[in-house]
């Protein structure tokens, strides 16, 4: 059987070894073979509605799903030009030629690759909601687990003033919490279903688009076809969500490199995270940490390959955008191995008493100066200045003191960080709630149901 989709009017369709491997994409798409199956098996049912195919081809192409995933799975990479050939090899192999050479009708590559991928990354991200949840379970932990330890928090890399660990182990689920909303909210974009776009311009075959959105899933249909098949910002706009995670876990190696360091002292680190020197005996590298910060500018540079990778492109497919999966299955590979570790990091470490300059109550000092005088801050400032200029300590106000003077609901103070871990975790709980029961109706078994009820409906 012809495994190309094309070829009428070529004279030959061989290519070199080398040309192929490099225009193909079968070694690195048959990944999304389950969503492409599903999308070329919910096309099939819109056929069957409009009488071109019948229930029983139906019924066959639905059955022989996992005989055409172990086979894609199994295949030489260079057998196929892409995942939809191979498809439709195995189910025109597996149902029968009448039906498989069929499939095509109304429908081409362009739109099916953008409404498999967006299928297949919206059924990732129902496994990695999990892992998600264990990131936020493991920074909140930490935040239980080390209420008390004050550190100094540093500005400017000098030691600034005393604050709770606790209270910047949960700047670090701020970050995280607003990294999962982005993400959410960019799930969204996935949530469109291309089919009908054909080409780029649509097909004279009358499909029930609308239909075949609900079959899927999918919340909403796409509206222009050129679009469609020509853009892929929502790929690019996840990327930049896992450059920005990424560049959060960075900050957050950052600070533990330094803050566990012989001349900082904050925090120590389990010698689980870390690895020794093959030449000098006393060393305890952080490895872990710094594999987790070189992870940021690797996904900046897939996230710059996203962008420059349309840029130049006229309207319409070209197959410079068959590359996008290359670079988006390699940037989930990044974060994914970064996510799994998170947890071990904040599992790992503690804050310990390191020596908190005295001069970082200096701030505290100023304020109650300015209650008790009644003068402005600009002179208590430069009386308080003056003081630690002449090299006396300040000795009216003690290191719990400073954190209970806080006031304001962001600060530092040990009762409102308390209430901000509870905080913390309902707001994680609420927004990996809402990505659950948005991704719930793209679960596989969901579909099939789908389909199995329209199949015992006609
Ligand atoms: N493998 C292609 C991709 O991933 C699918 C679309 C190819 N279309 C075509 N006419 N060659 O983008």
């Amino acid at each position: 059987m012809e495994k190309y989709l094309w070829g009428g009017v070529f004279s030959e369709t061989e290519k070199s070894e080398n040309i192929k491997r490099f225009i193909d994409s079968f070694h690195f798409d048959w990944i999304i073979c389950s969503e492409n199956f599903d999308i070329t098996l919910t096309h099939a049912v819109a056929l069957n509605k409009l009488g071109i195919l019948e229930k029983d081809a139906i019924v066959k192409i639905f059955e022989s799903k996992q005989k055409v995933i172990k086979s894609i799975q199994e295949a030489q990479k260079d057998e196929f030009e892409d995942v939809h050939s191979a498809i439709e090899f195995f189910i025109s192999k597996f149902v029968g030629e009448d039906v498989g050479f069929n499939l095509r009708l109304g429908r081409s590559r362009n739109e099916e690759v953008i409404s498999s991928t967006n299928l297949w990354i919206l059924r990732k991200f129902l496994n990695l909601k999990d892992m998600f949840k264990k990131i936020s379970d493991s920074v909140i932990s930490s935040a239980e687990k080390n209420f008390g330890k004050v550190v100094p928090l540093f500005t400017h890399t000098r030691q600034a003033q005393p604050i709770l660990f606790s209270h910047l182990v949960l700047s670090y689920h701020e970050g995280f919490i607003r990294c999962l909303e982005r993400i959410s909210d960019c799930l969204e974009r996935f949530d469109v279903c291309h089919l009908g776009s054909g080409a780029g311009a649509g097909t004279g075959v009358p499909l029930d688009v609308e239909f075949m959105a609900q079959m899927l899933g999918f919340s909403k249909i796409s509206q222009n076809s050129i679009d469609s098949t020509g853009r892929r910002d929502n790929i690019t706009e996840l990327i930049f969500n896992f450059a920005i995670l990424s560049e959060l876990f960075s900050k957050i190696a950052d600070d533990l490199i330094l803050l566990s360091s012989e001349n900082f002292g904050f925090v120590e680190l389990s010698d689980k995270l870390c690895t020794g020197s093959s030449m000098m005996p006393q060393k305890k590298n952080p490895d872990t940490l710094e594999v987790t910060r070189s992870k940021f500018p690797k996904l900046t540079g897939y996230l710059n390959s996203m962008l420059m990778l349309e840029k130049g492109l006229i309207s319409g497919y070209s197959k410079d955008l068959q590359e996008d999966k290359r670079i988006l299955f390699s940037a989930l590979h990044e974060i994914f191995e970064v996510c799994e570790i998170i947890p071990e990091v904040f599992l790992n470490m503690k804050a310990t008493e390191g020596n908190i300059h005295n001069y970082t109550l200096a701030t505290d000092l100023a304020e109650k100066i300015v209650q008790d005088k009644k003068i402005t801050y600009r002179e208590a400032h430069k009386l308080v200045g003056e003081k630690l200029k002449k090299g006396e300590k300040i000795k009216d106000i003690t290191i719990e003191e400073s954190l209970r003077l806080k006031r304001t609901p962001q600060s530092t103070n040990p009762n409102l960080v308390k209430n901000q871990i509870e905080n913390h975790k309902k707001r994680s709980d609420q927004i990996l709630g809402e990505i659950e029961r948005f991704l719930k109706r793209f679960e596989e078994a969901d579909f099939r149901k789908r389909i199995e009820d329209y199949l015992r409906n006609i």
